[in-house]
């Protein structure tokens, strides 16, 4: 079955005000707001702690935070699901350096994630990947293989789907779809904005249900 991944693309000055918003934050943020990536690639995170959220700790980007939450309602609605409203329950930065690599992981605490391209040339900068999961050799669990036919590339033999996008553009996606990259980073200064974000209300229609409060 597909899977849908938002792009949305924002006004030119929109972008440009996020953008320098953006770097003054990574220029003047306190050493506790920065975290290195775990895997000791040459990337560091600013406000991924986990009390920490990017739009409260700095709510000079409280437009972007509107935008970001408009455009998953748009999501959630052009995919045919219903949502009131959501919580942006974590927001941060990602800064790599020339041969920065992101490993590949997705994310178990939240419903839909995205990226804001804050400064990226696709020509310098690694693009993100999504890994195919219907491939079995990406699934940890019992299963059968039949080899790719290698002559024959498709959508369903085709081990990561990469995303080419510009700088100034939101991906949306289901959180838990494996990303990242592997392929090093070729140029400094690959800045993008990360965010999980959840849906206020979860239901099963009239029964069950669990809210979401930001905090
Ligand atoms: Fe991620």
């Amino acid at each position: 079955m597909p899977e849908a991944i938002g792009i949305y693309e924002l006004a030119k000055s929109n972008h440009n005000e996020y953008k320098n918003h953006i770097l003054n934050i990574i220029k003047l943020a306190s050493k506790d707001f920065r975290r290195e990536a775990r895997t000791g690639t040459p990337l560091y995170h600013i406000c991924s702690k986990k009390d920490q959220n990017l739009f409260l700790n700095f709510p000079e980007l409280s437009h972007l935070h509107s935008e970001i939450i408009s455009n998953a309602l748009s999501y959630f609605n052009l995919t045919g699901f219903s949502c009131e409203n959501v919580v942006v329950t974590d927001a941060w930065l990602n800064v790599g350096k020339k041969g920065a690599k992101l490993h590949w992981h997705n994310h178990t605490n939240a419903y839909i994630s995205g990226t804001y391209y804050v400064n990226f040339d696709p020509k310098k900068h690694s693009l993100l990947g999504f890994k195919n999961d219907r491939l079995n050799s990406n699934i940890d669990r019992p299963s059968i293989t039949i080899p790719v036919d290698t002559t024959k590339k498709t959508v369903y033999n085709s081990p990561v789907l990469q995303v080419g996008t510009a700088e100034g553009t939101i991906l949306y996606w289901k959180s838990h779809l494996v990303h990242g990259y592997d392929i090093p980073n070729n140029s400094d200064d690959r800045i993008t904005l990360s965010f999980n974000i959840m849906p206020k209300e979860c239901t099963d229609g009239d029964i069950f249900s669990f809210k979401v409060v930001a905090d």
